[in-house]
């Protein structure tokens, strides 16, 4: 994990309150794996916190962010124009290791798309994925090139204007007996995964699923436990650092 400098070659407009920002880093990073994340700078030196957002493409020195404009800092960010100079910090959190899986099933909800098109993109090459993506409407719906890259792609929105009507868990349930996965990768809000967690409860379902959680994030490194979530077991882990991704068994959603 390094710090950077970045400049801004990219920002625009993908979809409503969505924003595709390219970065030039000035040094060449580690490798950054799909499921990690940055903590960048907004460019406004009054709001002090960094806001931390997922990987969506990482070649060379170059790296891609999705955003969806939220609160002060996201609206900062999409005015922030090419050229413009921002710190980053980078690669943080673990990453979805699909080294030993060939069939993997990807559920997503909204932003959480971003790192899970990293992940497709790290290993589409070697396995097959089948996705079921949510989006709030149709004006919502981005970067389907991308998610093409799996081997099936169903998409549905919350009020059927674009694909099917429904959630991405629903979609993903009823057609849970026809593939043989053996993992689920899952990023979405919140009540996204409890519904997953729960039908996967329900249904019997003992594929394995790797779930990338959002919380609140300070430092993004481990340091000030703003980040917490609690455990299944009752205790406490940082999603920044010991994160953000975790088996679904393993903590309380
Ligand atoms: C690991 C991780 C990856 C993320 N990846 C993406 C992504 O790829 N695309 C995307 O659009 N969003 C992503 N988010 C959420 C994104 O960080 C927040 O939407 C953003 O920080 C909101 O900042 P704001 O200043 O606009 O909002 P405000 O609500 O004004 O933010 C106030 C403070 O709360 C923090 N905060 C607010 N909402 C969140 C949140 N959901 N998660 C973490 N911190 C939050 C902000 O960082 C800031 O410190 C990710 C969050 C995490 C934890
Ligand atoms: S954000 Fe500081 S410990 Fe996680």
């Amino acid at each position: 994990m390094k710090d950077y400098t970045a400049t801004v070659r990219q920002n625009e407009k993908i979809a409503e309150n969505i924003f595709m920002m390219k970065l030039s880093l000035h040094g060449e990073p580690e490798k950054i794996h799909g499921g990690q994340f940055v903590n960048l700078s907004t460019g406004d030196n009054s709001l002090l916190l960094r806001r931390p957002f997922g990987v969506c493409k990482a070649e060379g020195n170059e790296i891609t962010l999705c955003y969806q404009i939220k609160g002060e800092g996201t609206l900062k960010l999409s005015a922030t124009p090419a050229g413009a100079q921002l710190k980053v910090l980078l690669p943080l959190g673990n990453w979805f290791d699909l080294e030993s899986y060939k069939n993997v099933v990807v559920v997503g909800g909204g932003v959480g798309i971003f790192p899970l098109i990293a992940a497709i993109r790290e290993y589409c090459d070697r396995v097959n994925f089948h996705s079921f993506i949510g989006f709030r409407n149709k004006n919502a719906v981005c970067l389907l090139d991308e998610l093409e890259k799996s081997k099936t792609l169903t998409v549905v929105t919350d009020d059927g204007s674009f694909g099917g009507k429904g959630n991405a868990v629903q979609a993903y349930i009823q057609r849970a007996g026809e593939i043989e996965a053996d993992a689920v990768i899952a990023c979405g809000p919140p009540v996204m995964l409890k519904a997953l967690k729960s039908e996967i409860a329900s249904h019997g379902i003992k594929t394995p699923c790797f779930v990338s959680l959002e919380e609140r994030m300070g430092c993004g490194m481990g340091a000030c436990l703003v980040c917490v979530c609690k455990t299944a077991d009752g205790g406490n882990a940082r999603v920044c650092r010991d994160g953000p991704i975790f088996p679904i068994e393993e903590v309380q959603l």
